[in-house]
């Protein structure tokens, strides 16, 4: 049985004794659940590979109660000068918040958070809920996001239960995630490189930075999972919108960016003769809603019966509208 707890006193009291003790529990954060344990302890880290079936070749972010803690994970004298005046201001700037930052680890990060790699990702969550439980354990919690591997972000407590209840010991409900897509994560190992899309806009990162970040991943940056070309995925097959399947099962699943969804579900079903369901991200398709919602409405398409989703695609490409494109391309690559 996996309980859930109110992030009140009592409930963050609960959840960091069973953390101390070596147990997870789904933490909630401004982007997503995550699936929170010990960062130092190896049995802890090993657990959330397990549980989350994930394979070990795709390291873990490690997440701070406060910036001072940041040298226990990052060995700052490794970083060149030029690094540290940019993870200065990027901290400054973006800390408490979604931005993941890769530094070189400490000797105290287990291999296994970091998959072997030199690295460490981190990154300091804007969530009361989270922050209590840092303070409450008093020390890093390794999180990865608290869905099974290459499945949809959870986004709710209700989420994490579909996702990993039984399988872990509690998840704090913290009630739904504000922003609902993941953290941008930026390397400073070398040039600054933008590895995974996300909440904080690449551009608001070149601003703060004085200089654009490197995009696209080159054969010498370090693995993100979130590269991996499919991910974030319903169980449903998806396609993006536009190459209609010659075959159509006779229950459709349409998400669309803006506007009415009944209108839009009326129109195809009219155009295909199928039965549809359909949801929209936004109705006046504000991109922080859209954001928002779209894990949540993949879930929802996931679990209504149709055989296959239609998701319209985003056509803003910068900053939230490069997050929301990337995570429908890889939940549509098959
Ligand atoms: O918003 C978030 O970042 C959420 C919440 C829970 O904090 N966490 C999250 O974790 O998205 P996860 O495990 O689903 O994705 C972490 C990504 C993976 O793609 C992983 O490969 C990458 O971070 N990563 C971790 N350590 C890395 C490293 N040392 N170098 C490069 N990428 C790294
Ligand atoms: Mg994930």
């Amino acid at each position: 049985m996996t309980r859930i707890l109110d992030p009140d006193g009592p409930g963050i009291a609960a959840a960091a004794e069973l953390i101390a003790a070596g147990e997870l529990v789904g933490m909630p954060t401004e982007t997503v659940y995550g699936l929170a344990g010990l960062a130092f302890d190896e049995a802890a880290v090993a657990r959330i590979f397990a549980v989350k079936e994930r394979p070990t070749f795709d390291p873990l972010i490690v997440h701070l109660p406060a910036r001072a803690a940041l040298s226990e994970v990052a060995a700052l004298d490794k970083l060149h000068l030029r690094a540290i005046a940019a993870l200065d201001r990027l901290i400054e700037r973006f800390w408490p918040g979604p931005l993941t930052v890769v530094l070189p680890r400490t000797s105290r990060v287990p291999d296994l958070v970091a998959s072997g790699l030199p690295t460490v990702a981190v990154r300091m969550p804007d969530h009361p809920a989270a922050q209590a439980l840092l303070n409450a354990v008093g020390a890093p919690l390794a999180a990865p996001s608290a869905n099974r591997f290459g499945r949809i972000s959870p986004t709710s407590a209700g989420d994490v239960i579909a996702e990993l209840g039984g399988r872990i010991a509690a998840v704090i409900d913290g009630g739904p995630c504000a922003v609902g897509i993941e953290s941008t994560i930026v390397s400073l190992v070398g040039p600054p490189t933008l590895l995974r899309p996300g909440a904080v806009p690449a551009g608001a990162i070149d601003e703060a930075l004085g200089a654009p970040l490197a995009r696209g991943v080159t054969p010498t940056t370090p693995l993100a999972a979130g590269m991996l070309p499919q991910h974030y995925a319903p169980h449903t097959p998806l396609v993006l919108f536009g190459d209609l399947p010659a075959s159509l099962p006779a229950h459709l699943g349409l998400l669309v960016q803006s506007g009415d969804a009944e209108a839009a579900g009326r129109a195809l079903a009219g155009r295909t003769g199928r039965r549809v369901t359909a949801v929209s991200l936004s109705a006046d398709g504000d991109l922080v809603e859209r954001a928002r919602r779209l894990f949540a409405c993949l879930r929802a398409l996931d679990d209504s019966g149709a055989g296959l989703i239609l998701a319209e695609d985003c056509l803003e490409e910068e900053g939230l509208g490069h997050a929301i494109r990337d995570r429908l391309r890889r939940a549509s690559s098959r």
